[in-house]
């Protein structure tokens, strides 16, 4: 009678158990990378509602053998960028400025009246605009923007049509009476629109001189970069690559 009894206890207490229980098995891998193997192991966490404790049981089982390989064919992807190639040689200048064609792009002149101005001053102002204090690339730039100034300048300041600007010519190393020793600022390697007064560039000041463009004489002459009070100064001229 009592066996009876306690089997149908133990039996009782067992779906009771049971019924209070979540069991979740789970299925882990860790891949090692030196033996090139799987390694499986399984969690089963047992949920017991009444104290709440979790317990898991945790067994392994090996996964045998490498990992599958990536298939070694190559796959060569071919990327063809081609630039598109843009006609700068349709840009145009902004509102004001003087245009002038250079083959492969246009470039834009703007003669600005400042008296005294400094070349650094000078130079920031051009920069701002996008480009640089100008060079010339033939004689016919070098006397359009000679007229340009003259035109501008005269109804300022009538002296002001006979004297000097900066223009964009500049030496890291100044070689007396050589003419190339300049190099134009807008990155230009042409010589073609130089016209050094006679006996010029003599390297004034320092060797890193600047350079004024009389607008009457269309001649230059490298100064200093900080001209003496009342040196015949009335402005510069800008240059940029148009693309407008
Ligand atoms: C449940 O956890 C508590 C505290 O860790 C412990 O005292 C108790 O014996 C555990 N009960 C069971 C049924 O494992
Ligand atoms: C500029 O050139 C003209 C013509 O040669 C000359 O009369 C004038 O004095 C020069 N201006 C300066 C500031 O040197």
């Amino acid at each position: 009678m009592s066996r009876i009894f306690f089997a149908f206890f133990y039996f009782s207490l067992f779906v009771f158990l049971q019924s209070c229980e979540i069991k979740k098995t789970n299925l882990y891998y860790t891949y090692d990378s030196e033996s090139d193997s799987l390694t499986g192991h399984y969690e089963r966490s047992t949920y017991d509602s009444d104290s709440g404790n979790v317990t898991i049981a945790k067994w392994i089982e090996t996964i045998e053998g490498p990992l599958l390989k990536p298939p070694t064919t190559t796959t060569t992807t071919t990327t063809t960028t081609t630039t598109p190639s843009i006609d700068w040689t349709t840009r145009s200048c902004p509102n004001g400025w003087t245009k002038s064609s250079r083959g492969t792009y246009n470039y834009c002149f703007m003669a600005k009246y400042n008296q005294g101005i400094s070349q650094n001053s000078a130079r920031n102002d051009c920069e701002n605009d996008g480009g640089s204090l100008a060079g010339f690339q033939t004689n016919s730039e070098r006397t359009t923007m000679m007229k340009k100034a003259q035109t501008a300048f005269y109804p300022k300041n009538e002296a002001a049509a006979f004297s000097n600007v900066w223009i964009g010519l500049e030496s890291s190393n100044c070689v007396k009476y050589k003419a190339n020793s300049f190099s134009w600022m807008d990155m230009t390697d042409g010589t073609a629109g130089l016209n050094w007064a006679s006996q010029q560039p003599d390297c004034t000041g320092s060797s890193q001189p600047c350079v004024v463009m009389n607008v009457s004489s269309g001649t230059f002459d490298d100064i200093s970069c900080i001209p003496t009070n009342g040196y015949p100064l009335v402005g510069y001229i800008c240059g940029l690559r148009a693309n407008l």
